[in-house]
């Protein structure tokens, strides 16, 4: 799967997306070594803060089924004219499971950047700062 076709994927996923509130639809997809891919969409709620985000829901996805090592990358779609970059509490699960995750994260026009998630969140805390 080529990084395009990943991005491809995420956008998909806007179809899915429940975002009464916001109206911003996001779309993730998540690719292990593999070659499988999950994918994810923000679902909002009426108690806004129990809103997810797309890419939380890829990885609730991936991990509930057994998945959570050899993740490579993640591509997330949003809208509008700036890149989606995932927010503070995505960069901090997606270091759960791989710290050096590739992101691709794209914008309406279907332009993405990439970047690693090292670089997303510097000095983060994971499971062997624990140790
Ligand atoms: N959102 C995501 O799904 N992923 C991101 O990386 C940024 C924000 C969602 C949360 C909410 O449903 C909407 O976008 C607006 O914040």
């Amino acid at each position: 799967m080529t990084d395009q076709e990943l991005v491809k994927k995420a956008f998909e996923m806007h179809q899915f997306s429940y975002v009464p509130y916001s109206h911003f639809p996001v779309g993730a997809a998540l690719l292990t070594e593999d070659g499988r891919v999950f994918t994810g969409c923000n679902v909002e709620n009426a108690a806004y803060g129990s809103a997810i985000c797309a890419e939380r829901t890829a990885v609730l996805k991936a991990v509930s089924e057994g998945c959570r090592e050899g993740w490579t990358a993640i591509a997330i779609a949003g809208q509008g004219e700036d890149y989606c970059w995932p927010c503070g509490a995505c960069r901090q699960v997606l270091y759960e499971f791989a710290p050096g995750l590739r992101v691709l994260a794209a914008r309406g026009d279907g332009d993405y950047k990439e970047v690693s998630l090292a670089e997303l969140l510097p000095c983060g805390f994971g499971p062997s700062s624990l140790q």
